[in-house]
C-alpha cells in the first residue's frame, strides 16, 4: 500500500540513452531542517528550493500545528514565522509524520524541552520503526514518551518543564539521534554535549550556526563532540536549498548503466557527510565528474555528469564510508548488478531499520531478478553480471519506501526484460518528480502492473 491511497503499480522497460539536465528536487534533510528552524526562530525565514515531497509537506503541517506561520508562495519558494526557541505551542491535534522518520524525530527534538505535549503517528513503514532511540536522550532532560511496545509510534512525547542540559554519546551512527538531542538541547539552558563515534551528515550543526546558535564541533579520539549553548536568539535566514545528492543517486546511477547515457545534474549537494555513493561509483570505474565546483549558503555545491560506464567493477565499500551513503546503497546495488564481480558492504547495520530492512528488500528483488545476493546482519554481498547481463522481468515488493521503488525502477532501464514494482507510490515522499524527470531523460516508465 501507497502511504496515502491505493497502491500504484509501475513498470520500468529496457530503455535507449538517458540524455540531458536532471534538475532534482531540494536536499530532504535540508529541507525539513529549514522548515523547523524557521519555526524556532525570531522573524520571517524565507525558503528557496524546498524539497515538496510528503515527508517535507508533513513537517511543515506540523510546524503550524506548534503555532509558525507557513506560506507556500509556489515553486519551492516558502516563508516561516517563527515563535522562537522555546515559543512552540501545544497542538490540538495528533501530528502526523507520514513516511518520514527524519520528520518525526527532528521534531520530538524540537518540542521535548518545552513545556508541552504531543502526539505522534505515521504510516505503517513509521509506526513500526524504532523511537527509543530518541526518547531514550530525550528522557534526560527531563522528558517522558509514552507510545507501543518497543519504544514504536503512536506515542505521546511530555516535553521537559525544567530541561537540564546533557552530555550524550549517540550509540548508533544516526543524524537523526544527534539532531534530536541537538534540537531539544536549544531550549535546555547551559551546555548540551554530542558526541559521536563516527562521523554523520553535519546539515544540523551548519545550520544551527548559520541561524546564530553558539555550536562548536571538535574531532577528538572519542570522535566528533559537538558543544552547543543553549536558548539561543535564532535569527531568520534566507536559505537556498541544494538539490539533493540522494535524489540525484538515482538519474546518474541509471546514466551510468543504460548504453550511450550523459546526464548532468546541476546544483547537487556534495557535503563530504553525503557524497560516499559518488567517491564509491568512481572506485567501481564510474565516468563521473564534478563541474563548476562551489559554495552556497554553506554547503559545497557542483554540477555532476555522469556518463554510461562499460568497464564497472565490483569493489569492497569501506564500512567508515557508510553513514555519508547510507540511503543510497539501494542503488549502489543496482549498479553493483551491472558490475563484474562482487560488491562487498559491511558495517551496514541500519540499513535494517530504514523505510524498510533495505538489505532485504533489495537482496529479494535482486534474486527475483537474477542476480545472487548473499547477506548477513550487518552486511550483503552483490555478485554482478556485467553490462547486458541482468536478466530482470521480476515484480518486487517496494515495502512503503521511496528508495527501494525507485532502485527497482533504475534496474528495469538497463535489464533484459521490464522490471516491475508493486508500488511506486512511495516515490512522492522525496522525490515527486521522479517519474516525468526520468522520462524526459528517455526513461520508458508506466503505470502498469507485471
Ligand atoms: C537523515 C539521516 C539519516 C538518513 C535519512 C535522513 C537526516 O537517517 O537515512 O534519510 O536528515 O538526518 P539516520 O540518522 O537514522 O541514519
Amino acid at each position: 500500500m501507497s502511504s496515502h491511497g491505493a497502491p500504484i503499480p509501475m513498470t520500468s522497460t529496457p530503455c535507449g540513452p538517458l540524455t540531458g539536465t536532471a534538475p532534482v528536487p531540494g536536499d530532504k534533510s535540508i529541507s525539513h531542517r529549514s522548515l523547523i528552524l524557521g519555526a524556532l526562530s525570531v522573524g520571517k525565514t524565507e525558503i528557496t528550493g524546498l524539497l515538496e515531497g510528503q515527508d517535507v509537506l508533513d513537517t511543515a503541517k506540523a510546524m503550524r500545528a506548534f503555532g509558525a506561520e507557513v506560506t507556500d508562495h509556489g515553486q519551492g519558494h516558502w516563508s516561516v514565522h517563527g515563535v522562537g526557541v522555546g515559543g512552540f505551542a501545544e497542538p490540538d491535534q495528533v501530528i502526523d509524520c507520514g513516511n518520514s522518520g527524519t520528520g518525526v524525530r527532528l521534531i520530538m527534538g524540537a518540542m521535548a524541552t518545552s513545556p508541552i505535549s504531543a502526539t505522534f503517528t505515521g504510516d505503517a513503514s513509521l509506526n513500526g520503526r524504532p523511537m527509543a532511540r530518541v526518547t531514550n536522550p530525550l528522557a534526560l532532560f527531563g522528558t517522558q514518551a509514552v507510545g507501543r511496545a518497543d519504544g514504536r509510534l503512536p506515542m505521546t512525547i511530555v516535553g521537559a518543564v525544567d530541561p537540564v542540559p546533557v552530555t550524550y554519546t549517540v550509540p548508533v551512527p544516526s543524524a537523526q539521534v544527534k539532531s534530536a538531542v541537538l534540537f531539544a538541547g536549544l531550549n535546555a539552558p547551559g551546555k548540551t554535549v554530542v558526541i559521536e563515534a563516527e562521523a554523520t551528515r553535519d546539515h544540523t550543526e551548519r545550520m544551527f550556526a548559520g541561524f546564530g546558535a553558539e555550536i562548536t564541533v571538535e574531532d577528538t579520539d572519542a570522535g566528533r563532540v559537538i558543544t552547543l549553548t543553549g536558548q539561543p536568539e535564532l535569527k531568520p535566514q534566507k536559505i537556498d536549498v541544494p538539490r539533493d545528492p540522494s535524489s540525484a543517486a538515482f538519474p546518474v546511477c541509471a546514466a551510468l548503466i543504460v548504453p550511450g547515457s550523459d546526464v548532468l545534474v546541476p546544483g547537487i549537494g556534495l557535503n563530504p557527510t553525503r557524497a560516499g555513493l559518488y567517491t564509491t561509483l568512481r572506485e567501481m570505474g564510474a565516468d563521473l565528474t564534478y563541474e563548476n565546483e562551489r559554495i552556497e549558503g554553506g554547503e559545497p555545491v557542483a554540477d555532476l555528469r555522469a556518463r554510461f560506464s562499460p568497464d564497472l567493477h565490483g569493489i569492497e565499500v569501506p564500512p567508515a564510508r557508510a553513514a555519508s551513503m547510507i540511503d543510497e546503497y539501494p542503488v549502489l546495488s543496482v549498479v553493483a548488478a551491472f558490475a563484474k564481480g562482487q560488491t562487498v558492504m559491511r558495517g551496514v547495520k541500519e540499513l535494517r531499520v530504514k523505510e524498510s530492512d533495505r538489505i532485504d528488500a533489495m537482496a529479494t528483488g535482486l534474486r527475483a531478478n537474477g542476480i545472487t545476493v548473499e547477506d548477513g546482519p550487518d552486511w550483503w554481498v552483490v555478485t554482478g553480471l556485467g553490462h547486458g547481463n541482468v536478466p530482470g522481468g521480476a515484480t518486487c515488493a517496494s515495502h512503503l519506501d521511496h528508495r527501494i521503488a525507485m532502485s527497482f525502477l533504475i534496474l528495469g532501464m538497463a535489464a533484459q526484460s521490464p522490471v516491475h514494482v508493486d508500488d511506486g507510490g512511495p516515490i512522492a515522499t522525496s522525490f515527486p518528480i521522479f517519474e516525468p524527470l526520468m522520462s524526459g531523460l528517455g526513461a520508458q516508465l508506466s503505470r502498469t502492473a507485471g
